[in-house]
């Protein structure tokens, strides 16, 4: 004997509410996670920068980190790694910071403003082995246009023509003499060398290494 469903009508009901419920949460946590994206390349370019999130290629990370290390290691006597802070300006997904800490440097910063980019970042550097508690690894919503760099002995950026011009005043007069600056894409404007504020001590594809000279100017 086949028996009637109880009442007919209510699964159809419960599911399209479970449907709608269900694609209601996955539009807005998308929409959350994806507005970071339309917002950082609009903020104003003064204040913020406004540069957009593109990601360095891992094979360029890897020359990166072999750039530094081995501009180091040439030093006399070489400083340990440990001893040495690293921040990526713009840190993205983390992958360059991430890579710092590997290599050894005794404090890594990634400083972000896009929210969805700093958390991926702390979650992939939590994957890779690195405790949020130890701080050797670390990722903070900072504007790159107002983070102090003194304290830093490497710095690297994936920054654009228009950023590195305003950066010009900052990087000059933040930088301590002996710190280096590694750039990937774009490169330091000619006067910046050329005045003997900077000098290229490394190259490798698209990245250039710069080390901050003793001249004051
Ligand atoms: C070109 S991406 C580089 C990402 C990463 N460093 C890499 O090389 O893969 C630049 C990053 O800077 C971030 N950004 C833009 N303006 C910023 C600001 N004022 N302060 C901090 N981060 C900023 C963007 O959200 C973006 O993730």
């Amino acid at each position: 004997m086949i028996l009637p469903p109880a009442d007919a009508s209510a699964a159809p009901t419960s599911n399209s509410k479970l449907f709608l419920y269900a694609f209601s949460s996955f539009t807005l946590v998308s929409t959350v996670l994806l507005a970071p994206f339309l917002v950082t390349p609009a903020l104003p370019r003064r204040l913020y920068g406004a540069l957009p999130y593109q990601h360095t290629p891992a094979s360029q990370i890897t020359k990166a980190m072999s750039l530094l290390r081995a501009r180091l290691a040439a030093r006399s006597p070489p400083p340990p790694l440990s001893s040495l802070s690293f921040v990526d300006l713009g840190s993205g997904l983390g992958e360059a910071t991430i890579a710092a800490g590997r290599l050894g440097f005794g404090r890594s910063h990634g400083v972000e403003i896009n929210p969805t980019l700093l958390l991926l970042s702390r979650l992939s550097s939590i994957k890779a082995g690195f405790s949020p508690w130890t701080k050797q690894v670390s990722f903070r919503a900072k504007n790159l246009l107002t983070l102090p760099l003194d304290k830093y002995d490497c710095v690297f950026m994936f920054g654009v023509k228009p950023l590195l011009k305003t950066m010009k005043p900052k990087l000059t007069s933040e930088l301590r003499p002996g710190s280096l600056l590694l750039l990937y894409r774009f490169k330091l404007e000619t006067d910046m060398v050329e005045g003997g504020r900077f000098q290229v001590v490394g190259k490798e594809g698209e990245l250039t290494l710069y080390e901050r000279t003793k001249t004051n100017t």
